[in-house]
């Protein structure tokens, strides 16, 4: 059982996406300790974007499909993902290995998979608020692992960010509890 631990903030050691994704990582070895992580940073190790069709990185791929769990700190950065997590997208979106052409449309292969996504940003977007039609994070997201058969998939977020002292600790305070909720 392997849990792929995946970051992608900019923001080193003040970022908040990566100490909750730490965070879940923690509670899910807590719960199984024999679990194995294995840690990808987007951000220190950047993947090159592709340069010709079926030119993903098979060790990344593979890294993916190890994987029983899969936790990913995704921030907002301008209403959608880091580039750096969109190229790695691109390098498990994979036809025949990741999802296939069927009949009927694209059919996922990865049902067996567990994804939580850690979701930080500075405004908040939560379905019904103003700025609810601008996240093209979490939606992507959603749409991304929905085409390769998730269906166990999770978010934990961490919104209102730059909204101020109060607003930040409510919203560390919200995902924290978030995680203690998650199950292992
Ligand atoms: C390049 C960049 C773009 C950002 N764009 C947005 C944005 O469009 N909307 C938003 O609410 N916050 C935006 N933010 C704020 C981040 O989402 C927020 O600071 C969040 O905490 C970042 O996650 P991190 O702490 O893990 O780095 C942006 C931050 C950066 C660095």
């Amino acid at each position: 059982m392997t849990i792929l631990h995946v970051d992608s903030s900019i923001n080193g050691a003040n970022s908040v996406s990566r100490s909750l994704s730490a965070e879940v990582v923690a509670h899910l070895k807590a719960a199984n300790p024999s679990e194995t992580v294995v840690f990808r940073d987007l951000a220190s190790q950047p993947l090159p974007h592709l340069m010709q069709i079926g030119g993903g990185d098979p060790v990344v791929l593979e890294e993916f499909l190890s994987a029983t769990t899969v936790v990913i700190g995704a921030p907002m950065y301008n209403f959608g993902i880091p580039s750096q997590l969109k190229i790695w997208l691109d390098h498990i979106a994979v036809p025949g290995k990741t999802f296939r052409y069927g009949a009927s449309g694209p059919e996922g292969l990865c049902g067996n998979q567990k994804v939580i996504v850690v979701s930080s940003r500075g405004g908040i977007f939560t379905s019904g608020s103003p700025y609810a039609a601008f996240d093209h994070q979490e939606g992507h997201l959603t749409a991304f692992f929905t085409l390769l058969g998730v269906t166990d998939l999770s978010f934990v977020r961490a919104e209102g960010l730059a909204l101020g002292e109060e607003m930040q600790k409510r919203a560390l305070e919200a995902a924290q509890a978030q995680i203690q909720a998650l199950a292992a």
